[in-house]
């Protein structure tokens, strides 16, 4: 891994073996400080982050995941990021296609979380509409902590119902059976999250960025062209006005670049 941007005495490469602008491999406390939240800084001081990957012609997935796209590198810091974070927000199709497990614990990040006041793990919630969802799994049975269900207050009683049986918390936010993105994150806020991350997919991605919420893309572009349809990172009703972010950091690892971009 190394840093590419910004450029400055210690990613500059000359600056020897140890800068961040030469390759070699960085721990996982690298990483986590390299994309460590920013302050609260006034309002709720919540902090939408996302982290996505994308092929070089912007496919945000092969053969339905997002697997054969990704790299080692893309892994750590995906679980890197996950570390840092008090909830990941994903869509239900993403659960269901990714087969999402509970978020576990890691040793190597279990001081970070406690001097940060954070559960050994974050919460995963599940945005649904249908909570066509198969609440058996450990996702909702058995996670480190307890995963939670967004939903529109007009959702399937039943389904609801199904979820809290199986250990989910179910939280309404939004007035149809539909998740309102914004009201999603001041739903979580409430429940006394601040640094939230959203796995995607496209569909849930795409709302976020319409509703104005998103603060900062983790975007990993894969050096591959898959050609295809495949979806790209955010889809659904395009903005009026696009959306300008600016670049934070840039870091690359095997022809993998791994940007961070904040809301402008
Ligand atoms: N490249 C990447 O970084 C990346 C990341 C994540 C996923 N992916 C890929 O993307 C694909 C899945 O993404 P996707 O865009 O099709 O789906 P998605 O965004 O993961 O999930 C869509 C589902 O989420 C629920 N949903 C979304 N918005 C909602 C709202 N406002 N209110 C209530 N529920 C809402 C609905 O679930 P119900 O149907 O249950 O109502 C909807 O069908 C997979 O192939 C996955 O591998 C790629």
């Amino acid at each position: 891994m190394r840093r590419l941007f910004p450029v400055t005495p210690v990613t500059d490469q000359t600056a020897g073996p140890g800068s961040d602008g030469a390759d070699r491999e960085w721990s996982l406390a690298e990483l986590a400080a390299a994309y460590a939240y920013p302050e609260p800084a006034g309002g709720s001081g919540a902090w939408l982050r996302a982290n996505m990957v994308s092929t070089l012609d912007g496919a945000a997935q092969h053969d339905g995941r997002s697997q054969p796209i990704s790299s080692a590198a893309d892994m750590r810091v995906f679980g890197t990021l996950r570390a840092l974070a008090d909830v990941v927000v994903a869509g239900a199709e993403t659960v269901r296609q990714e087969g999402y497990r509970p978020a576990r614990s890691r040793a190597e990040f279990a001081e970070l979380r406690r001097a940060a006041g954070q559960r050994p793990a974050p919460a995963i919630a599940v945005v649904s509409a249908s909570l066509e969802l198969d609440f058996s799994l450990p996702l909702f049975t058995s996670p480190l902590v307890p995963t939670l269900v967004l939903t529109g207050a007009a959702a399937a009683p039943d389904r609801m119902a199904a979820a809290e049986k199986a250990g989910a918390r179910v939280v309404i936010a939004g007035d149809g059976v539909g998740v309102d993105p914004a009201r999603a994150v001041d739903a979580l806020v409430a429940l006394g999250h601040t640094r939230l991350l959203t796995e995607g997919g496209p569909r849930l991605l795409g709302q976020f960025v319409t509703a104005g919420v998103l603060d900062e893309l983790c975007l990993t572009v894969s050096p591959m062209l898959t050609a295809g349809d495949a979806q790209r990172i955010a889809g659904g009703p395009s903005v009026e006005v696009p959306r300008r972010f600016a670049l934070a950091s840039l870091l690359e690892e095997e022809g993998f670049l791994f940007g961070r971009y904040r809301r402008d």
